[in-house]
């Protein structure tokens, strides 16, 4: 499902969601998985476009009560220019507006961008999960409470 409603056509856009998805984290979705995402009812997508060029976007999976951060980028020629936090400010609200009571995600323990990124957009680490992107590699299970 998208939040958004400026939409490119479900190929073009699963096509740009991908490549922005390959070249920047280590969990990759093919475009026939983005595809899916789009049309389901249990994903929400949000994007943010300069002209036709997307520059950004966030994914979650819904919960019962919670949502979850899958995959959320912004292309390295638009970083810290507050694009990935105005991404997670319109989707937490959107989520809190839905009845869902907190956001979760994992992140790699290395990514020291991503992490401040998420403490200032009031995420905080509950656990360390060990060797969660391979036997080298451990993430953060990070969350924020929506009030
Ligand atoms: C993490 C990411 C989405 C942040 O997006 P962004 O649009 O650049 O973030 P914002 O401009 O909203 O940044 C807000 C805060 O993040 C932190 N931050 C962003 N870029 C940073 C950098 N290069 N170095 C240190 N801190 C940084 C800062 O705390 C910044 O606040 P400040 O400017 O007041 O210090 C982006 O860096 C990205 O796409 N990274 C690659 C993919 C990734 O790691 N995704 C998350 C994996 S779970």
């Amino acid at each position: 499902m998208l939040l958004h409603y400026q939409s490119l056509s479900p190929t073009h856009l699963a096509e740009h969601l991908h490549t922005c998805n390959k070249t920047n984290l280590p969990v990759v979705y093919s475009q026939d998985e983005w595809k899916t995402f789009i049309h389901s009812q249990t994903h929400i997508i949000d994007y943010k476009l300069d002209n036709e060029k997307l520059i950004g976007y966030i994914l979650v999976q819904l919960n019962n009560n919670s949502a979850h951060i899958c995959s959320l980028c912004v292309d390295t020629n638009y970083r810290n220019k507050n694009f990935g936090s105005q991404l997670i400010t319109k989707m937490a609200n959107f989520l809190h507006k839905i009845n869902k009571n907190f956001i979760t995600l994992n992140v790699q323990t290395t990514n020291t961008v991503a992490i401040k990124f998420y403490k200032k957009n009031n995420f905080h680490i509950v656990e360390t999960l060990q060797h969660y992107y391979g036997y080298f590699s451990n993430a953060y299970h990070m969350k924020r409470i929506l009030t």
